[in-house]
């Protein structure tokens, strides 16, 4: 009868050793401290990378009939022209010279703007 309770302490204690060890191995720095998603920039098209982003975030004020700045972001011409001239990947990186964008509104993830920037150095295909 002892012998039989000895043994089940035996096994409990060894249950909450490996238990205690499941929790160390989740107590890890990623789950933690939650990492950002990978960026996967393996596959950028104009419709799936870049004009979402621009709908989402820009469009509200660069469109219509009187766009903000008189800059309209509405379609495809008109961002091709954007990206042309600098003013595209100027604004989302807010780099110097020009006005940071989105207008009052935080900057875009770094893997949308990486996105757009990888689009426009090919060329701007339209896919
Ligand atoms: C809340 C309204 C608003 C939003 C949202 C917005 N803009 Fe603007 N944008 C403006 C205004 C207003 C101007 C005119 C310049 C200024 O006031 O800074 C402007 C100017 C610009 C210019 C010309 C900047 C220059 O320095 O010549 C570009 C390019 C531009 N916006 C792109 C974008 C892009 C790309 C987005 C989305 C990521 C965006 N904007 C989101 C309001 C907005």
């Amino acid at each position: 009868m002892v012998h039989r309770i000895i043994n089940k302490t035996i096994v409990l204690m060894a249950f909450l050793f490996v238990a205690s060890l499941q929790s160390c191995y989740y107590d890890n720095e990623e789950d933690l401290y939650p990492q950002p998603p990978p960026c996967d920039t393996s596959f950028i098209t104009y419709s799936e990378s870049v004009w979402p982003v621009i709908n989402d975030n820009c469009t509200n004020c660069h469109s219509g009939s009187a766009p903000a700045g008189n800059i309209s972001l509405s379609n495809y011409d008109e961002i091709v022209a954007s990206a042309n001239n600098g003013s595209l990947l100027g604004t989302i990186r807010h780099d110097a010279g020009w006005s940071p964008m989105p207008k009052g509104g935080a900057k875009l993830p770094d893997c949308d703007i990486k996105k757009i920037e990888m689009w426009v150095a090919d060329g701007s295909p339209d896919n």
